[in-house]
């Protein structure tokens, strides 16, 4: 069976490399360069499925089954191939919130724009007893139209490990917003499930110009921020932030004191690793750590791996991604051991 298989731009051979450790006989096909690739999996449906959400890969975003694959001829007899398509196989989508994602690669011949081949099958999903559903839909219809052919299936959002076409989250900029930062870690809230706002103490480490910070003082933390450089004029007098303007190796504090830790130094995976350690104390037991990992070296994995088992003495991988927010580094969620 074919599934389309989405990464971060550049990243698309690493989550090849993943899917082929858990599938010795995949064969890859690149569909949009460093990004999109088919992956044939001569395994059952729900068997690729279930090995994936046992165990899911870092660098794969989104996946997609391909359960029907139809030829593009490049004119208004696909958007009807399309549409009986979906009408043949209307019993998945009866009585379901649906969310149509559809995505064109650069080179496809399929001549209609997102918008327009959304809006039919919005309405086949209308004819058919399906209700289109923008927000957290039951069940996703993706379509990708690839160069000659559209490659079209259904599953539900935690089977595409996404309910983001392609995986790619967009958050709305606000006005005044620090940094870009902040997408990191509002993604990393939705992705691993946090409610931020359940938590009382938050240590950010490397917290200039100030993105976590702030999010996590909207949310109604107290927060001590650690960096060396300025913190956004904006936050500074904020009431229930405490800002040290130190390099977070010259940083003590009392044992117990945080129910949240997050970090992203962007700075040698290894020495983050090394103060985080030394900061473990000041972490409550079964505090939550959330930490990027800058990708520095030709061997991510092997890093990636490095990492986690160092901080294995003092916290708990609960998950490790790549967020669509994350440049060359990924997102651990981790919880403090007792
Ligand atoms: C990518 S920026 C952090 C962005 C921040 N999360 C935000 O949302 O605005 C990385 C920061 O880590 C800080 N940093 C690097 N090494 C550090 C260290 N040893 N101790 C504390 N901060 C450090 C840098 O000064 C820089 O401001």
């Amino acid at each position: 069976m074919r599934w389309v298989c989405t990464a971060n731009r550049g990243f698309a051979n690493l989550a090849m490399e993943e899917l082929r450790r858990m599938f010795p006989e995949a064969a890859f096909q690149q569909l949009a360069a460093g990004e999109v690739f088919a992956a044939d999996i001569p395994s059952e449906r729900h068997e690729v499925l279930e090995s994936i959400s046992g165990k899911e890969p870092i660098f794969l975003r989104h996946i997609q089954p391909a359960d029907r694959a139809l030829p593009v001829a490049g004119n208004v007899d696909d958007l009807s191939a399309l549409s009986d398509t979906i009408r043949y196989v209307g019993y998945t989508f009866d009585g379901k919130r649906t969310a149509v994602h559809v995505r064109r690669s650069e080179g496809t011949r399929f001549p209609y724009s997102v918008s327009d081949t959304k809006a039919v099958l919005d309405a086949v999903l209308a004819e058919i007893g399906g209700e289109p559903a923008m927000q957290e839909p039951e069940v996703i219809l993706s379509v990708y139209a690839a160069a000659g052919e559209l490659l079209v299936g259904w599953g539900t959002p935690r089977e595409m490990l996404s309910d983001w076409p392609g995986g790619a989250v967009r958050f709305q900029r606000e006005e005044g917003q620090i940094s870009r930062a902040k997408f990191k870690l509002l993604e990393a809230e939705r992705t691993f499930g946090l409610r931020l706002s359940a938590f009382r103490e938050a240590l950010d480490v490397g917290a200039a110009p100030g993105g976590w910070t702030s999010l996590l003082l909207e949310r109604g933390l107290a927060v001590t921020a650690v960096d060396p450089a300025e913190l956004h004029p904006s936050l500074t007098d904020h009431p229930k932030l405490t800002y040290l303007k130190k390099n977070a190796g010259d940083v003590r504090f009392e044992r117990g004191t945080f129910d949240l830790l997050v970090c992203d130094m962007s700075w040698s995976p290894m020495l983050m690793v090394k103060l985080i350690m030394e900061l473990r104390d000041a972490l409550q037991p079964g505090a939550t750590a959330v930490i990027t990992v800058k990708l520095m070296h030709r061997k991510p994995l092997q890093t990636i791996r490095d990492v986690v088992d160092k901080l294995a003495g003092a916290f708990e991988l609960r998950k490790a991604k790549q967020l669509f927010h994350n440049r060359d580094e990924i997102t651990l969620y981790l919880t403090k051991r007792a």
